[in-house]
């Protein structure tokens, strides 16, 4: 049903105020990027989501947000965020990459979390709402390199790339 039907699933695991979720089909090797969003929580005490640039022409395959203030060269205090917007429709060309530490209450929102693109039930859709309700959201612009699974040639690329490894 989506990635916030998945989260929502976990709920009665989670203890902690915060917690990271990790999309496993999104790679990203040679820095460990979940350790780096784990400091900048600490940091800035709010929630943190990877990120990256992407084509614009390629900015309906992601969550892409807008930035309203930036917190210092990496981090970006996120303003918006839009599940998979049509090219004309983007903030950016921003996109979300599968790494998220997010609060806990954010059950609260996905418990009533209406279908939105695809008819899926979008995490993206609750972290707006959270954001649009003024909870801290910062974009990370990770170190190392993502490799793509989401297309056929990416996901190729991606095995030789780990065989390298
Ligand atoms: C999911 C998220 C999207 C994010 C992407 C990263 O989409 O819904 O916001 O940008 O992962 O890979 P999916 O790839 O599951 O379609």
């Amino acid at each position: 049903m989506g990635t916030g039907d998945a989260v929502y699933k976990t709920k009665k695991y989670i203890k902690d105020k915060y917690f990271l979720m990790l999309l496993p089909d999104d790679l990203i090797i040679r820095n460990n990027c979940s350790k780096d969003m784990i400091k900048i929580h600490k940091k800035y005490k709010g929630s943190v989501i990877a990120s990256m640039k992407v084509k614009k022409n390629n900015v309906d395959r992601w969550g892409i947000y807008s930035i309203s203030k930036y917190l210092d060269k990496e981090n970006f205090k996120i303003a918006d965020v839009i599940e998979k917007p049509k090219a004309k429709n983007a903030p950016s060309n921003n996109a979300v990459i599968g790494r998220y530490i997010l609060p806990k209450n954010i059950f609260d929102y996905l418990k009533n979390q209406k279908k939105g693109k695809g008819g899926e039930i979008h995490i993206t859709d609750s972290i707006r709402r959270m954001i649009l309700n003024k909870n801290l959201f910062i974009g990370h612009k990770f170190k190392g390199k993502y490799l793509d699974c989401g297309s056929m040639s990416g996901y190729i690329n991606s095995g030789i790339e780990i065989s390298k490894l």
